[in-house]
């Protein structure tokens, strides 16, 4: 399943706020509609905004408003703006306004060079899932039962997923896993998404409520939490969905091990740790009513803190595309992004 695509010269994704009660493509004309889509949560997860931000440029890329290259920056920066955690949006915006300065002069190969860029880091981020589905299975133990955490599928990737790609192979390897997954409040990734793209996988899943994953643990039900990222530190501290640190806690008080899912698109060298990624607060709507009904009375003041931090020590392995980082974190995953950029050349 693709999740974000450029079809007949326009961006297509899929409608997340509409899952699980309808599967709806949406069609982007311009790169602010695609903005919008990423503001709304239509399209979500690290990778998928990173890849659906970079068709936006390729579709702002056609558009005739001359000064090109400035109205990409500009266009660039409002794209960059939508989110501020997941560190794979502003990555795949560096890449793509690169590429546009690379083709400045030849304003007719423009559109198509950032086309190609986009295509190139929407293929990427499959071959990576594919990678880390292949290392994080190889260290599933059978009948394992592992706790998940938000949306980190299909939904979440341009295809298979992080977390849930590692899942997925598992399955696939007839490892005979169970998975319990989060609902994630506010938005209910887990009970809406991760619900959905289980039941499609045919992996056994179950739902629980994000407050129930203590208890559990305390039963000696969880053999792994497996969550994804939306940025990593040079250090190996974690931002994801709000409610992760809260896991990675129990985790701890159960020794169940923490393990995180991600790219190195998702590794972010310039943060060294935790403190310096900037973590987004969103709409207090979303935390004070659910599907249109205020649960919260009105004048009460409601925060929606929408990542947390995850620090280093709570966390067992990152699994990578590039292999499986193990503590000390900042130099394994330094040593896998260095291989990695050797076999790039
Ligand atoms: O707010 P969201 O739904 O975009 O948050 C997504 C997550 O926190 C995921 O765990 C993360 O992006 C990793 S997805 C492969």
């Amino acid at each position: 399943m693709r999740t974000v695509w450029w079809e007949a010269g326009t961006v297509r994704l899929l409608d997340q706020t509409r899952l699980p009660d309808e599967v709806v493509v949406r069609t982007c004309h311009a790169w602010e509609e695609v903005a919008q889509a990423i503001r709304e949560l239509a399209v979500r997860g690290a990778p998928a905004i990173g890849a659906a931000a970079a068709y936006a440029l390729a579709l702002a890329a056609g558009e005739e408003r001359g000064e090109t290259l400035a109205f990409l920056r500009r266009a660039a920066e409002g794209l960059a703006a939508t989110r501020p955690t997941a560190v794979n949006l502003r990555w795949a915006l560096e890449r793509m306004v690169a590429a546009a300065e690379r083709a400045e002069g030849e304003p007719r190969s423009l559109a198509a060079a950032l086309l190609r860029e986009a295509e190139a880091i929407a293929d990427e981020d499959v071959r990576a899932n594919r990678a880390i589905a292949e290392f994080g299975a190889a260290t599933i133990a059978p009948g394992e039962r592992i706790l998940t955490y938000c949306n980190t599928g299909s939904l979440a990737t341009v295809e298979i997923g992080t977390a849930y790609g590692i899942l997925r192979r598992a399955h696939e390897q007839g490892k005979g896993i169970e998975v319990f997954a989060c609902e994630t409040r506010p938005v209910l990734q887990g009970a809406r998404l991760t619900a959905w793209e289980l039941q499609r996988d045919g992996i056994p899943g179950t739902i629980i409520t994000d407050n129930a994953a203590g208890s559990l643990m305390a039963q000696g039900a969880v053999d792994r939490v497996l969550v994804g990222a939306d940025r990593v530190a040079r250090n190996g501290d974690v931002a994801n969905k709000i409610g992760t640190y809260t896991l990675a806690v129990l985790a701890r008080a159960h020794e169940v091990p923490f393990v995180v899912a991600a790219p190195l698109s998702t590794l972010d060298r310039r943060a060294a740790g935790g403190a310096e990624i900037p973590l987004e607060e969103r709409d207090p709507q979303e935390v004070a009513a659910i599907g249109g009904r205020r649960l919260v009375p009105a004048g009460v003041r409601v925060r929606n803190i929408a990542f947390d931090v995850t620090p280093h020590h709570l966390v067992s392995a990152i699994v990578t595309d590039a292999g499986v980082a193990t503590p000390p974190l900042e130099r394994s995953l330094a040593e896998l992004a260095a291989a990695s950029r050797a076999r790039r050349g």
